[in-house]
């Protein structure tokens, strides 16, 4: 099937990407990585091919021993430059030599005093959406796949680490050598290099870390392999060979991050108490929804994350309880209600499948994929009951594994199995429509209305206790933290950090809710503490709400840019960007 994806400059009628050899010599001092990459396509090359680029610094191109004639004719401030590659003479292989540039969007380049050893530097990729054309010249689009192998020269103290199988390299050498069997899309390439140590957790799970931080992440994540077990019983056998996790340090600028066989993960995940262990489930599950069956477009990106989010859910209720899955789904309900508000209740932006031909990948990666994607395939679950769906699942991975999928294709596939669905649910209106449909099983969860009864004491001017709140969950915070009245008075502020025991409990994202209240409440003594929290933390999720809530507030309008200006040389450039234009939305 042949469509169009907008955030590319691809062709795909000139033909696809079969395989690539990589050198890659990774050079901290320049911060730049020095590429040689042979590429196989599927098919001969007659005439032109464009590929995706981004500030790539081209030095030659060859085709069997002949110059190949190339030039960069178009270009966009998201989308980059088209390399145009041309006279093609049906050639399958060819070999571009390139190096990336300082400023490559999907690399962040750490010097040692921002990682947690402080001795060595820390580069690692982050190439979801449409950044892997900053590291290599690609056809930067989900619905093209492609194998690889590289070898990485490294600086010797060092280790590379990629999202590929491993095979030994000379020890102590700086070389490391990788090969990816499994086709994937060119946002699944994923390399990093920095001093790590690794720990074994299970027979296929491992983990990498700073040694500073390995016991503690070892610790946290010791149960992969029982989620795992669990996942390949909902989803099928695991096809990628290990699972192991790199913990990366707080500047990352997500949870986690599925690149196969190695999820990245935040620090910030590593809290002690493994409250954070859905993470990896989530992480996990993508290793069925999204690397198996991916999104062919951006607009259709709720097929990777609402399929994801619905398998996560299903994987904590069996490990965690079905209590705390439906308390997990009262909160998120809360987050979609807030994110259609917040979007406006009309807005295209809230359709599952987002109409729009614009160019950024990563503006059509909104939270609504995951909730609002995942309450639909509930909704469809519910209509045939659990045990027909689970064998629809089952069939959809098969068939369409290592494939991308569209939107429509999917709905085909779901017409063609479970036909039911279409009768009992509005199909149309949850796809196409924006904002929430009218009627849907809405979660109920016991736990959840514990904390609705306590809010409403608080709105009534009663503070919780310290002893009704200690034994609660995680979510039952957080969805505390998340109903209560935007503004509160400063004092109440004050009290409640201790009646929760925020301190106490280590988990960031208290923070997050905390400190928007804190700002929106004008507890203005508290800044020095925001601003830490925003120069120290880099996930998007704990720190563009604290952002928005300064820029949207009075007081601290105006500080709001400079605060950003003092951190944003700590950030990866995914986070600056996507600071930057939660101030400019906000009129900052
Ligand atoms: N694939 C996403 C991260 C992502 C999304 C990167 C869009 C670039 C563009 C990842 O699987 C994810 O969803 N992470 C969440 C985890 C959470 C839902 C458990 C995160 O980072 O918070
Ligand atoms: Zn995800």
């Amino acid at each position: 099937m042949t469509f169009r994806d907008p955030t590319s400059y691809v062709d795909l009628t000139q033909g696809r990407i079969h395989h690539i050899d990589f050198h890659i010599r990774v050079d901290f001092e320049s911060c730049t990585l020095a590429i040689e990459a042979t590429y196989q396509m599927q098919e001969p090359i007659h005439g032109s091919l464009y590929l995706d680029s981004f500030k790539i610094e081209m030095e030659e191109a060859h085709v069997n021993g002949r110059k190949l004639e190339w030039e960069f004719d178009k270009s966009g401030e998201v989308l980059g430059e088209r390399l145009h590659l041309k006279a093609l003479d049906g050639d399958m292989s060819f070999t571009l030599k390139f190096h990336t540039s300082p400023k490559a969007r999907a690399l962040q380049w750490m010097n040692a005093s921002q990682t947690a050893g402080g001795e060595h530097p820390f580069l690692f990729s982050q190439c979801q959406a449409s950044n892997a054309r900053s590291i290599f010249p690609c056809q930067d689009t989900p619905s093209v796949r492609f194998t690889y192998s590289a070898e990485v020269e490294a600086p010797k103290e060092l280790t590379a680490v990629m999202a590929a199988e491993q095979a030994k390299g000379p020890e102590g050498s700086g070389l490391f050598i990788f090969n990816m069997p499994q086709p994937i899309p060119a946002y699944l390439f994923a390399i990093a290099v920095a001093d790590l140590a690794f720990r074994e957790l299970g027979p296929r799970t491992g983990i990498y870390a700073e040694p500073k931080v390995i016991d503690a992440a070892a610790w946290e994540f010791a149960e992969t392999e029982q989620t795992m077990v669990e996942a390949e019983k909902l989803l099928g056998p695991y096809l990628w060979g290990r699972y192991d996790m790199l913990v990366l340090p707080p500047s990352f600028p997500f949870g986690g991050m599925e690149n196969p066989r190695l999820t990245f993960l935040t620090p910030t995940s590593i809290i002690g108490t493994r409250g954070q262990a859905n993470l990896v489930t989530h992480e996990l599950a993508h290793a069925w929804t999204g690397n198996l069956v991916t999104n062919a477009t951006w607009q259709d990106f709720w097929l990777n994350e609402g399929w994801t989010t619905y398998a996560e859910t299903r994987i904590t209720e069996i490990l965690e309880g079905k209590d705390s899955a439906d308390l997990n789904a009262a909160y998120d309900e809360k987050r979609v209600d807030e994110a259609i508000q917040r979007l406006g209740m009309d807005s295209p932006e809230t359709c599952l499948k987002v109409p729009t031909d614009g160019t950024d990948a990563d503006s059509l990666t909104s939270q609504l994929a995951y909730t609002k994607g995942c309450f639909f395939l509930k909704e469809c679950e519910y209509a045939v009951g659990r045990p027909r769906f689970d064998d629809f699942i089952q069939k959809y991975m098969k068939t369409f594994q290592f494939q991308s999928l569209t939107t429509e294709g999917f709905l085909d596939f779901l017409k063609a199995n479970l036909p039911e669905v279409f009768e009992k649910v509005d199909v149309q209106t949850w796809i196409y429509k924006p904002g929430m449909p009218e009627t849907w099983h809405k979660p109920q969860s016991p736990l959840y209305e514990e904390v609705e009864s306590v809010l409403s004491d608080y709105k009534q001017g009663k503070l919780p206790t310290r002893e009704q709140l200690k034994d609660w969950r995680r979510h039952q915070i957080l969805s505390f933290l998340q109903d209560m009245p935007k503004a509160i008075p400063v004092e109440d502020c004050k009290q409640l950090e201790d009646i929760l025991e925020l301190h106490k409990r280590n988990d960031d994202y208290f923070y997050t809710y905390f400190y928007a209240i804190c700002i929106a409440s004008g507890y203005q003594e508290i800044m020095p503490r925001i601003e830490n929290f925003v120069e120290r933390i880099g996930r998007m999720l704990y720190i563009l709400p604290v952002m928005r809530a300064m820029a949207e507030t009075d007081w601290s309008r105006d500080r709001a840019r400079p605060l950003f200006e003092g951190v944003r040389e700590k950030h990866h450039p995914v986070t600056i960007g996507a600071m930057d234009s939660v101030l400019k939305k906000a009129g900052v």
